[in-house]
């Protein structure tokens, strides 16, 4: 399938995208090496609709219009490879760096936090295999950390479909009310200063979390949950290729 790359100037989101500022530098996280998934090339450069995977998030974050500039976190001896096989395909309207990725997620989302301007007071953590992110949902998550000052920042989430079991080993201890559990997504918002002190402080204590509203959360940052859909799936293992496959190809033929 040949390559669309929209034109972003020519966006309806651009054009409807009303009074608030672009306030918002996207980081977004390419620099894993895709074991689950175990492609040679790293998931997210293979191809999806036309376009190595990770175009589809970049291209989100580039119409989104409360985004002024994009931040590419990628392993540093790929990143001529995402100059050419990402940006030069792209028509993108946003300022676009590349910061080096680190040994783990964290560390690549502090990296990239170094290359945001201190004058952007939020920021929009995401990772590049989430492809099928939407401008609507970006503008949403971003919204509501806008409008409610008390909030440190806010992150797509999916309430729990499924019954939820703590286990021991392979014995099961406690079956969880799963109306309280809800699964994160990315984008995850928050306002600048907050995330890069929050991952200062986790860099002093070597806490490691599994996403960036832990780290926010562990200093007393109230993060609040934004619904999502379950569309917005992690490529994490090859047969989810096949889904977003599908869901984006829906969304295509719209
Ligand atoms: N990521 C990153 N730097 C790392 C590890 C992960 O930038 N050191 C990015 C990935 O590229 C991905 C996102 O964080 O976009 C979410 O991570 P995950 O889905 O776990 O990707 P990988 O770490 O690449 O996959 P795996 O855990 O299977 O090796
Ligand atoms: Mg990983």
């Amino acid at each position: 399938m040949e390559a669309r790359a929209p034109m972003p100037c020519a966006c309806a989101e651009r054009v409807a995208g009303g009074a608030d500022a672009a306030d918002t530098c996207a980081v977004i996280v390419a620099g894993g090496s895709g074991e689950r998934f175990g492609d040679p090339r790293g998931k997210q450069f293979v191809e999806l609709a036309g376009l190595p995977l990770m175009c589809w998030s970049v291209m989100a974050f580039d119409r989104a219009p409360s985004v002024a500039r994009i931040v590419i976190v990628c392993a540093p001896e790929r990143s001529a490879e995402v100059e050419r096989d990402v940006l030069s395909r792209l028509t993108l309207a946003k300022p676009v760096e590349l910061a080096p990725s680190g040994p783990t997620r964290q560390d690549s989302v502090r990296s990239g936090l170094e290359r945001v301007p201190r004058d952007l007071p939020l920021v929009a953590v995401h990772d590049a295999a989430r492809p099928l992110v939407e401008v609507e949902q970006i503008e949403e998550v971003v919204g509501v950390v806008r409008a409610d000052a008390s909030l440190a920042g806010a992150i797509l989430a999916t309430r729990s479909v499924d019954t939820l079991k703590l286990v021991e080993g392979t014995t099961i201890v406690a079956t969880p009310d799963r109306s309280f559990y809800w699964a994160a997504q990315t984008p995850q918002v928050f306002r600048t200063a907050r995330l890069v002190a929050a991952h200062k402080t986790a860099v002093r204590d070597e806490y490691q979390g599994t996403d960036d509203a832990s780290l926010v959360e562990r200093l007393g940052g109230r993060v609040r949950v934004v619904e999502s859909t379950r569309d917005n799936i992690k490529v994490t293992v090859p047969e989810d290729l096949a889904i977003a496959e599908a869901a984006l190809g829906r969304r295509l033929l719209c």
